[in-house]
């Protein structure tokens, strides 16, 4: 991932938001339940066909590093569920330009894969992580893996994957009463972790705002146990606002997309694994650039659609929802949206 020259021309979409982030989801299948991101009866599962092949991921891949991309991350479903995935890693780790190569995964396979992905240049992890207690975990994924999703995060952490960072989406009723725990299991651990306030994503996750437990409510209940200090974002387009504990052990981020929306700063594009460029995580759809691929187009021809998508984005679903929840007005199913698990989060 050596550095290289600046892209020929800066492309920036309608709102002046350049393109540096790219998720890459190469599948739509998971070997988990979670209800608020699996549509278990609507959802069609892409044709094995219409999946990007290791070579259409990595030309798509270079071709987003020339018009500005920086980082990528492998995303699902549930990604190490794709056969030979180390092997994709491999080629986009040879990327001139690319500075950050990482991968979201829930961990429960990641115990036999750790070692192949860190030796394949996987920079670093996030995981999937709502609960540790084992009934709730069961209950929330519908699949008894907790076992596994810890040795997963132990053993990527023994092979010198850095940071390993959970991510705990917290619902009312669910797992708002987990938050210290998994506060006490990271610190102890070593692990960072963000919590992260539950999204109307999908078309079937029955979201209601009362459900979401704020990031002003989640630093409450952290801070009166564990002080706490505002370090703020990695850079100006993360998510995540991160905070130190003022005894000096760990960190944890919040990542408010509800109550804080971040849309200005968002520099993120999305590409499905059958090669769909998704502009925003709540679009109804994609732009596809499989279809460019196999008709023979060129590298221009497909640099020139993706500059095209970029140009003339003007997402800012989080912003709206925010005003629309302020005036009353907001209804989450008043709009169709591609489902979080083809689209990887
Ligand atoms: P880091 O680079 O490690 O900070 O990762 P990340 O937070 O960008 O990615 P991750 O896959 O860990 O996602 C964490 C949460 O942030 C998930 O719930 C994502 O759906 C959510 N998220 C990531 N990007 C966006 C975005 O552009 N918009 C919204 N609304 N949510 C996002
Ligand atoms: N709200 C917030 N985050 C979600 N994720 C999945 N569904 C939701 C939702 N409805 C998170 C997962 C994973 C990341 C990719 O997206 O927990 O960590
Ligand atoms: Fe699978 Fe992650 Fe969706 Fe759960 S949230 S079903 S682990 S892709
Ligand atoms: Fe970006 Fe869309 Fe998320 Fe806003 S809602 S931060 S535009 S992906």
């Amino acid at each position: 991932m050596a550095s290289q020259s600046a892209p020929e021309e800066s492309l920036k979409d309608a709102l002046g938001r350049p393109l540096k982030d790219l998720r890459i989801s190469v599948t739509d299948r998971c070997n988990f339940r979670c209800s608020y991101c699996m549509p278990l009866e609507k959802y069609e599962w892409i044709d094995r066909r219409e999946i990007l092949s290791f070579e259409e991921i990595t030309r798509l891949a270079k071709l987003f590093v020339q018009l500005g991309v920086e980082d990528v991350r492998l995303t699902g479903g549930e990604p190490i569920l794709r056969h030979g995935l180390e092997q994709l890693v491999v080629q986009l780790a040879r990327l001139d330009g690319l500075k950050d190569l990482c991968l979201t995964t829930n961990a429960s396979l990641l115990g036999q894969k750790a070692h192949a992905l860190a030796q394949a240049g996987l920079k670093r992890i996030n995981v999937s992580l709502d609960t540790i207690n084992k009934e709730k975990f069961q209950q929330m994924t519908r699949r008894d893996d907790l076992a596994d999703v810890l040795g997963g995060i132990f053993g990527a952490m023994r092979y010198g994957i850095k940071p390993v960072k959970l991510n705990s989406v917290i619902q009312r009723g669910v797992n708002d009463d987990d938050i210290l725990e998994l506060v006490e299991f990271s610190r102890q651990n070593g692990f960072w972790i963000r919590f992260i306030e539950y999204m109307d994503v999908g078309n079937s996750n029955n979201w209601v705002s009362d459900t979401m437990v704020s990031k002003k409510e989640i630093l409450e209940k952290i801070n009166e146990r564990y002080p706490l200090q505002e370090i703020g974002r990695n850079d100006e387009s993360a998510p995540a606002v991160n905070y130190s504990f003022l005894d000096g052990i760990g960190k944890v981020g919040v990542i408010a997309s509800v109550t804080e929306p971040f849309c200005s700063g968002c520099t993120r594009g999305r590409l499905t694994a059958d090669g769909k460029l998704v502009t925003c995580l709540f679009s109804d759809q994609g732009h596809d650039l499989k279809k460019l691929i196999r008709q023979g187009a060129s590298d221009q021809d497909i640099i020139g659609a993706i500059r095209l998508a970029w140009s003339t984005r003007k997402d800012r679903y989080s912003e709206e929802r925010l005003e629309a929840l302020k005036s009353g007005e907001y209804r989450p199913d008043s709009r169709k949206k591609m489902e979080m698990i083809s689209l990887g989060g």
